[in-house]
């Protein structure tokens, strides 16, 4: 029988090179993964625990809020914030961070997450995931938002748990990226998929071309270049959830790509978010040899300035993401 291996045992065996195999790390992880798997056991009853629909709430970032976004954010904060090992918490659905009380202890980490994102593919029982960003702070005492906000390349660690037709934990620690499957009659996520590697290059492009319309001249160009490339055809996948486009990416090979559109008034950026979405996923693909940009930065060199900032998003294979990259070079 093939040995199986649990995240906490895999990040234990890493443990010489990997310093952040501390106690309290490792609590961390393991308070992220038993939310998860509560938030996964919601997501598999959804239809039958009255969890499906809106909540009727327009949350921080001007979206309806969604039964399952409510109950995966209430699960996060609840378990995080037990857990002694934080500072503060930053979620995509809460205007301001969120606070640690003294009560339950303090951390050096800083834990930011998207609680449920793919929110408007949850009633179409559609995949859906969970995305999570851990920074360390220098001094825990004072955790003001300017010493939390930190570039993507600082990132302890990140991940995402992916709902769908099984349920997985992918993460990195900045020593490759590693998959699990959530083994549901034992309840661990088993090692699946060790050390990913995105091909250097894929037949995919993903984007919302419903969106066209919004587009600039650079853009429209970049998106030609995968419908008219010469050297091979390529296809259009797009589900409308991060995680699930992402990591059809990270294991296919291709790009996604979430560009700037003039439905933003400064035409500055698209929908997604640095913190929440776009710096942990840049994180991974790095880990893994691809390549993350917003056109022209990479975006883990990206200062941020505001929990809630968004950023154009180019990320996959690197010749794919490189190609990207020459046409808003010009
Ligand atoms: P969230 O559900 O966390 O708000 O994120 C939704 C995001 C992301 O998952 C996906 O890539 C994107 O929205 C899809 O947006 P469009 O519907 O604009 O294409
Ligand atoms: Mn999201
Ligand atoms: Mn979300």
């Amino acid at each position: 029988m093939m040995r199986q291996v649990t995240v906490i045992e895999h990040l234990l065996l890493h443990q010489k090179e990997n310093p952040l195999a501390t106690g309290n790390f490792t609590r961390l992880l393991n308070e992220l993964i038993l939310a998860a798997k509560i938030i996964s056991r919601a997501v598999n009853k959804a239809g039958l625990m009255n969890v499906l629909g809106e909540t009727g709430e327009i949350n921080v970032q001007g979206e309806q809020v969604q039964k399952l976004d409510e109950l995966a954010n209430r699960v996060l904060i609840h378990r995080l914030q037990r857990a002694g090992v934080l500072c503060a918490m930053a979620s995509e659905e809460n205007a301001d961070l969120i606070d640690v009380p003294d009560q339950y202890g303090k951390g050096k980490y800083f834990l930011v997450f998207d609680p449920l994102d793919g929110s408007s593919n949850i009633d179409a029982n559609v995949s859906i995931g969970t995305i999570f960003s851990i920074y360390r702070v220098k001094d825990p005492e004072r955790a003001t938002l300017s010493e939390l906000l930190q570039k993507g390349e600082e990132q302890v660690a990140a991940g995402y748990f992916l709902y769908g037709s099984s349920t997985m934990l992918v993460y990195t620690t900045g020593d490759g990226v590693h998959g699990f499957t959530l083994d549901p009659s034992v309840g661990e996520f088993l090692l699946s998929h060790p050390n990913i590697k995105i091909p250097k290059s894929g037949k995919i492009y993903s984007v919302n071309e419903g969106y066209s319309a919004f587009w600039d001249e650079q853009t429209r160009k970049t998106i030609e270049i995968f419908k008219t490339a010469s050297e091979k055809t390529y296809s259009l996948r797009y589900i409308g959830s991060l995680v699930a486009d992402f990591h059809r990416t990270l294991l296919y090979g291709g790009i996604f790509m979430y560009p700037k559109d003039s439905r933003d008034p400064k035409k500055t950026h698209g929908k997604l978010r640095l913190l929440y979405e776009a710096n942990p996923m840049a994180f991974i693909v790095e880990q893994a040899g691809g390549m993350a940009i917003d056109g022209s930065r990479r975006i883990l060199s990206i200062q941020p300035e505001d929990l809630h900032q968004r950023v154009p998003l180019f990320i996959g294979s690197s010749k794919e993401v490189q190609k990207v990259a020459e046409i808003y070079q010009n």
